[in-house]
């Protein structure tokens, strides 16, 4: 059966962001980042704590945490941000934050272009981090990227993604999140992956899907990771998004695409759609682009 519950992991001030070419103002995120959790969304990762050249959108990282400081000090609030490895996490620590994401490759080639590093060296580098990050107290989400398909090398086998995926889970991370980076995934393969990961004893409750709509399968995929027990799903505001370092990575399905099922099929979000739309309605605005999400064009006759 279905769940009667989902919890939305926002990214669009994080994975939206960081893919458009506009640098949007510091002061525009943190409004944005506001306007998200009045729209009732409760976890919204909020920047990334990676190399500045590397990532120049997000570069004003540190001058943003301080303006959500009234969001970090509400308990029912969950603003995780990005950490690559250790000088990311001390930065954040500083700033109090108090929930952390490691990225990881099921693939070599993404884990090269994306950090610099083979898959074995990624997570030697996240290894710290996890466990000072842990012994902090923080929660700790590992993302794996590349677990359906890789631009460079094509299809990528069930069995390579849920080694690398008991890897960050041994670790410490609290939570895992199934990137389909490139969009590619078709439900069938979904099925498959957590099948795979659930026998394999990564329990379903510490499982994220978080799937680009690159082929408009973004929503089939989401259901069929329901229909197999997972709760937690990644959207972004408007469908914002994609990555810099993954060629035809097209935005992340949108959050009101999500509510729209969800609410449909009688599961609770605690968003508000009508204020979220209005948000990447605005958004859209600061961007200079409409919004590709078709509920919210439908909702707000764009
Ligand atoms: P590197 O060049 O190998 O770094 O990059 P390094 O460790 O050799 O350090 C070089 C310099 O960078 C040093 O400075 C460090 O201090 C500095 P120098 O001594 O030369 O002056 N440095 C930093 N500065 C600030 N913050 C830091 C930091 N780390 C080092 N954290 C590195 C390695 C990991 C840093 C780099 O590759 C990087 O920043 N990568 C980030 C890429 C990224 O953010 N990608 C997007 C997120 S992943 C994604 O979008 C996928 C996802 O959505 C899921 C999906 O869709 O699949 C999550
Ligand atoms: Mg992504």
């Amino acid at each position: 059966g279905l769940p009667a519950e989902v919890r939305i992991h926002e990214v669009g001030a994080r994975d939206g962001l960081q893919n458009e070419k506009t640098v949007v103002p510091t002061s525009v995120k943190a409004e944005f980042v506001h306007r998200l959790a009045g729209a009732g969304l409760r976890t919204i990762e909020a920047t990334s704590f990676v190399h500045p050249k590397w990532v120049p959108q997000l570069a004003d990282a540190a001058e943003l945490v301080p303006q959500l400081a009234d969001l970090l000090a509400d308990p029912a609030l969950r603003l995780p941000v990005l950490v690559p490895n250790q000088r990311g996490l001390e930065r954040a620590l500083e700033l109090g934050v108090r929930e952390i994401a490691v990225f990881g490759s099921a693939t070599e080639s993404f884990a090269r272009a994306n950090l610099n590093r083979t898959v074995d060296e990624s997570l030697a580098m996240f290894e710290p981090v996890v466990a000072r990050a842990r012994a902090e107290g923080l929660r700790v989400r590992g993302y794996l990227s590349m677990c359906f398909g890789d631009p460079w090398e094509g299809p990528v086998p069930i069995g390579q993604v849920a080694g690398v995926a008991r890897r960050l889970h041994a670790m410490g991370c609290t939570e895992l999140s199934l990137g389909d980076t490139i969009g590619v995934a078709t439900p069938g393969h979904v099925t498959a992956l957590l099948a795979e990961l659930t026998g394999g004893g990564v329990p379903v409750e510490q499982l994220a899907v978080h799937f680009h709509d690159t082929y408009g399968q973004a929503l089939a995929n989401t259901l069929a990771a329901l229909q197999q027990g997972v709760t937690v799903v990644d959207a972004s505001a408007g469908g914002l998004g994609g990555c810099p370092f993954a060629k035809s990575a097209t935005g992340n399905l949108a959050t009101e695409d999500l509510v729209w099922m969800l609410h449909g099929l009688g599961i609770r979000t605690g968003v508000d759609l009508v204020r979220l739309s209005a948000t990447s309605v605005w958004m859209a605005e600061q961007l200079g682009r409409p919004s590709p999400s078709r509920t919210v064009r439908a909702l707000t006759h764009q």
